[in-house]
């Protein structure tokens, strides 16, 4: 199925866009702390302006109690940020609907650029509320969605919408759905290394995974669920009995274990030893994977021509623990751009290539987290629906 993109609007020039985008960054007292999704974003903005369109850009940002406002949510340091990129002034408006973006959006000469205020100070967003749907389209011809990374929600400004407006796909949208396709018809061996803490949240994706993989690598807090699944002592470290219990169901060979595990424990003063996983102590935490670890998994990446990543391996937000993360995520990268096709998406995962600084090798880096395990378990994804080709 194709995706219908921007590129598809026939008549654009001098008229309303409202892009509907995902630029959901940290910001920590009003400083945005990382601004990949704008940058980005980019080539969609550049597209509309330079063909002449009047953009209103419609953004969440955190997840503020609903419909109610808060100060350090607001999408104004973005409009400033996205305002220097794009060496254009950005007017910022502090409401999503009614008199004053009307009056706003009344005055704008084609190429120019509006964006509004948190449209998750709306109470009707997260409900997918017809009304405040309605509403936002008053104001625009055409509704582009560019916000892959939410699109897995069923909000207003990405579902209803669509009953109003003639809805089409951003850039960013389109690169995403481009790019995944390819992990889920690899150029095989397809090799997936997945982390992170909750094997719950990772099931659907790690059974997915392990039916199109070569083999899987598991690393973080649930691989600890399948270590203990098969009998291994695994000490304090983080795991419950839904996750060994799902661990026990998933199970299957082409899911690649840890060999061995960085650990500490009160005990031993919380010095940072590395032990095989059948050495794990009753009161040790595992923190990371071991230098064995690496070894194997590092082999098979190398054998790699499709990589698909999501989750640190470890707790590589402290620094005695983040070597295992970092190490893959350096073999996963030198793989990348030529030898294998490499994909990389969620927060985490995207902080840690970076920390790299070898983030550009990387084919495709997804804007997405849920979203993109979404799309990739084949979940529904109410802000792509009705954008595709019939
Ligand atoms: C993200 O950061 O993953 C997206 O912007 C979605 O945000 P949400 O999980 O708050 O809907």
């Amino acid at each position: 199925m194709r995706i219908k993109t921007i590129k598809k609007i026939s008549n654009i020039n001098n008229r309303v866009v409202l892009l509907r985008s995902d630029f959901n960054v940290p910001i920590e007292h009003g400083i945005i702390k990382n601004d990949f999704k704008i940058s980005r974003a980019l080539p969609t903005l550049n597209y509309l302006i330079n063909n002449g369109a009047k953009v209103v850009i419609l953004t969440h940002l955190g997840r503020p109690e609903q419909g109610k406002r808060a100060r350090d949510l607001s999408t104004r340091p973005i409009a400033d940020r996205l305002g220097k990129y794009l060496k254009k002034t950005i007017k910022h408006l502090d409401t999503c609907h009614g008199f004053a973006v009307d009056t706003a959006v009344n005055k704008m000469k084609p190429g120019q650029i509006i964006m509004l205020e948190n449209i998750r100070f709306e109470p009707g967003e997260t409900k997918n509320s017809k009304r405040l749907a309605k509403k936002l389209a008053s104001i625009a011809k055409y509704y582009v969605n560019d916000a892959f990374g939410v699109s897995h929600r069923n909000h207003a400004s990405l579902a209803a919408i669509k009953n109003y407006l003639p809805g089409f796909a951003g850039l960013v949208v389109a690169e995403e759905i481009k790019h995944l396709s390819r992990v889920l018809r690899p150029e095989n061996p397809l090799i997936s290394v997945i982390g992170g803490v909750k094997l719950a949240i990772k099931m659907p994706l790690i059974k997915k995974l392990s039916r199109i993989s070569h083999r899987v690598l598991v690393g973080g807090a649930l691989a600890n669920d399948f270590l203990a699944a098969h009998g291994l002592e695994i000490g304090k470290s983080i795991s419950d009995k839904k996750g060994i219990a799902i661990a026990k169901r998933i199970y299957n060979k082409k899911i690649i274990l840890p060999l061995d595990a960085v650990v500490s424990s009160r005990e031993k003063k919380w010095r940072v030893r590395v032990v095989s996983v059948n050495k794990v102590g009753k009161n040790d935490y595992i923190f990371d994977i071991g230098p064995q670890t690496i070894k194997l998994y590092s082999k098979f990446i190398k054998q790699a021509k499709t990589i698909f990543w999501n989750g640190p391996l470890g707790m590589f937000e402290d620094g005695r623990f983040k070597h295992g993360t970092l190490a893959l995520a350096q073999v996963i990268a030198a793989r990348s751009s030529g030898k294998a096709f490499g994909v990389a998406g969620g927060g985490e995962t995207v902080a840690a290539l970076q920390a790299t600084k070898m983030f550009e090798h990387v084919d495709w880096v997804s804007t997405g987290g849920g979203a993109m395990l979404s799309f990739l378990t084949g979940a529904k994804m109410p802000g792509l629906k009705g954008l595709y080709v019939k």
